[in-house]
């Protein structure tokens, strides 16, 4: 067995000791509508090293949300999350942008170890591959005892459809700082955008996930916003997506199917084995999801970055204000009576609804249609999924 093997074999076995699981699903009971385990979505910057041709955002802008105010929502985070959920029962995802470009990250992980009250989650294009970025993430993980997930967005199972959307060598360069942080026994997912161009590497990219000892796979649709709206050309339906995924959770082993927890695969299965009732809705709006941006605005999740929705902004409002003003958005968001977002992205519908694009609009009814479940919202254990999985 070789160094990475041993480093990968020794995360699972203190994962075991934890009893926690690698894997990660974000959900939250229908009835309660709060999720359950809560999430504050930072993007401190829109500042990148890269310009990937497919990136949702609407600018590279390198403003920054002030550091006195990144570390006064956290506080106010780790004070919602003890009060309501409890230690660690909450997260602090940071993304971006660039989360590596933010020259105030030690501080927040600093701040974090300190608190020992959220666990961290960073969404990372894996290139800023310094001393600076290993020794951070070494820190937070010893800190707070492997309460930690690395998100590395991963375009592809090849070069080729990877680079295509991410740029020349980022591939390789990408593939290098996911061994290197395995190696430090940090537990690793990967984010893929599906187009036209990898839709076909589904199964390839499983057999690499296994051989990088990732913990799990996050298929994203892509979704035609900010810099990636020139992309319709090449998004592929929802339901093709689905089904490109389903044969290959239906043809995998064990451990692919691990790999795609949380994934629509996995949530039908859950219906069938567990007997488990996915809710009419996915969790937005719900209790205890924020995203904010560089200039503090604050809305439910990254989908309705730009939509109408903001919550308010935190250079004026307290996170608890801003938790209360959540049901009024969530049935602002809703839609007329008798609407089912089951297995779709509200975020996804309302920026569909809003841009009058009708594929995109009959895209997510098909896949509703091709996954529709009789029983809706009986009993109290109905469960709301996050479908899109952009955290
Ligand atoms: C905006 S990036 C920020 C974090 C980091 N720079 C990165 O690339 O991972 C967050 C996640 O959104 C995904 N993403 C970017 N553009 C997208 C799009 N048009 N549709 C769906 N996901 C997208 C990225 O692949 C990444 O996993
Ligand atoms: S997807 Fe991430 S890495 Fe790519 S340009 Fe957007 S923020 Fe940068």
């Amino acid at each position: 067995m070789n160094a990475r093997d041993n480093s990968v074999e020794r995360l699972l076995l203190s994962a075991a000791a934890r009893g926690t699981s690698t894997t990660y699903v974000m959900k939250g009971a229908s009835k309660a509508k709060a999720l359950d385990v809560y999430h504050l979505i930072l993007a401190p910057t829109h500042a990148c090293n890269l310009r990937c041709t497919h990136c949702y955002l609407p600018d590279h802008d390198p403003h920054f949300l002030p550091e006195s105010t990144a570390l006064r929502i956290l506080d106010e985070w780790s004070d919602i999350v003890l009060e309501e959920r409890g230690q660690y029962q909450g997260i602090f995802p940071v993304k971006g942008g660039e989360p590596f470009v933010t020259p105030y990250l030690g501080k927040i992980i600093d701040r974090l170890v300190e608190l020992k009250t959220l666990q961290i989650m960073l969404t990372t294009n894996g290139t800023v591959c310094t001393a600076r970025t290993f020794e951070m993430l070494r820190r937070a993980q010893v800190g707070l005892d492997g309460q930690m997930i690395v998100i590395v967005s991963l375009d592809g199972a090849t070069a080729a459809s990877h680079d295509k959307l991410r740029g020349p060598g980022t591939f390789d360069t990408t593939v290098g700082f996911i061994r290197t942080i395995r190696d430090l026994g940090i537990n690793t997912h990967l984010n893929c955008v599906l187009y036209s161009g990898n839709a076909g590497e589904v199964s390839d990219y499983l057999t690499l996930s296994k051989t990088l000892g990732v913990g799990q796979v996050n298929f994203l649709p892509l979704v035609p916003k900010g810099f990636g709206l020139d992309l319709r050309a090449v998004q592929e339906t929802h339901v093709t997506l689905h089904r490109r995924i389903q044969s290959a959770h239906a043809l995998g082993d064990q451990d692919v199917k691990q790999l795609l927890a949380g994934s629509l695969s996995d949530i039908k299965v859950r219906e069938r084995d567990q007997g488990a009732v996915t809710a009419h809705e996915c969790v937005a709006a719900y209790r205890g999801l924020f995203y904010i941006t560089p200039e503090g605005a604050v809305y439910t999740c990254p989908n309705l970055l730009g939509s109408d929705h903001a919550l308010g902004n935190v250079n004026q409002d307290a996170l608890l204000t801003l938790c209360n003003r959540l049901p009024d958005l969530y049935s602002k968001i809703r839609g007329f009576e008798g609407r089912r977002d089951q297995y779709i992205c509200t975020g996804e519908r309302v920026l569909y609804e809003k841009n009058r694009d009708r594929a995109n609009q009959t895209s997510l009814r098909e896949l509703q249609k091709e996954l529709a479940q009789t029983t809706f919202d009986q009993g109290d254990e109905v469960v709301a999924y996050c479908v899109s999985r952009n955290f």
